[in-house]
């Protein structure tokens, strides 16, 4: 991250603007802090990754999936490879490809003024939907592509990703995507894939990602939802082993801001839903 991306950063506290004190590398951030101009907060800057969250927030099950998470970082996207024929029936890469054709990469045009195109992954993880985004953008078009997450291992094992495949304009951020630092209406399309279902308080985080979309844009969220027709006891029994978290792993359809619109729900395999909305353009006030 440059000093020249916190004019997109806000306080995740209080939503005010933020300034850089401290050391780069290359023009880039590397250890310092982010003043908040409005409530006074400062945010670590650490090894280069800015750490806009606070502690003292994440609880329950955000706190016990992110030891699971910083734990095993290696792992995840094996993990997912292999598991998915096996449990789901399905490719990795044809669910992926689902709900990647859902956040419409390809439908993102050139804006001659204005702020640059800007993609917003939550819970990026290790960065395993960062080939189909370089994928799917439309050739020439220059796109930033912004990721959160609240594991430091994950979000490690992304910025190796981004190393070793190459992949240019990828900012990282570590936050919480309860309380997302950035300002309203900042980016053009806005997903988050595997985790929601883990979070404290989903319809918060729904909240957040509504926020932070600019009005008309897709917004797509997919996690774990047992399909409906499913008898057979082993699948049943391994769901709840892959949801064992939480009693209740089911798409967060009732908890979408209620302004929500074009809301599309799909049962996306035996165990993933995906979930696609949009927020309408605000009202003019008179
Ligand atoms: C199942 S992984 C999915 C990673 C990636 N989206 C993918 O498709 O491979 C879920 C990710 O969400 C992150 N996460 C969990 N709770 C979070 C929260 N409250 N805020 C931000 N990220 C969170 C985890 O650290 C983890 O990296």
């Amino acid at each position: 991250m440059t000093p020249e991306d916190v004019g997109l950063l806000a306080c995740p506290s209080c939503r005010d603007s933020l300034a850089w004190e401290g050391r780069t590398r290359g023009m880039r951030l590397d250890e310092g802090r982010l003043g908040c101009a409005g409530c006074g907060a400062a945010w670590p800057v650490a090894a280069g990754l800015p750490r806009l969250f606070s502690e003292r927030e994440v609880r329950g099950t955000d706190r016990f999936m992110r030891v699971i998470y910083d734990g095993l970082p290696a792992l995840h996207d094996p993990l997912v490879t292999l598991l998915t024929p096996l449990l789901q029936g399905d490719t990795e890469a044809r669910l992926r490809g689902h709900y990647m054709r859902r956040l419409a990469l390809g439908a993102l045009e050139p804006r001659p003024v204005g702020p640059p195109l800007r993609v917003l992954e939550v819970g990026i993880g290790a960065g395993a939907n960062l080939p189909l985004i370089a994928r799917d953008v439309p050739p020439g078009l220059d796109v930033e592509v912004w990721g959160v997450d609240l594991s430091v291992g994950m979000l490690g094992r992304c910025r190796r990703r981004l190393h070793q495949e190459g992949h240019r304009g990828v900012r990282l951020v570590m936050a919480d995507a309860h309380a997302l630092p950035f300002p309203d209406h900042s980016f053009d399309r806005v997903f988050e894939i595997g985790g929601i279902n883990g979070y404290r308080a989903p319809e918060r985080a729904l909240a957040e990602m509504a926020r932070v979309a600019r009005p008309g844009t897709p917004l797509v969220v997919v996690d774990e939802q047992l399909d409906g027709r499913e008898r057979a006891l082993r699948h049943r029994l391994a769901f709840r082993l892959l949801t064992f978290y939480t009693r209740d792993a089911h798409c967060p359809r009732e908890l979408l801001p209620p302004t929500a619109v074009d809301v599309l729900e799909e049962q996306l395999s035996r165990y993933y839903f995906c979930l696609t909305f949009r927020m309408p353009p605000a009202r003019a006030v008179h």
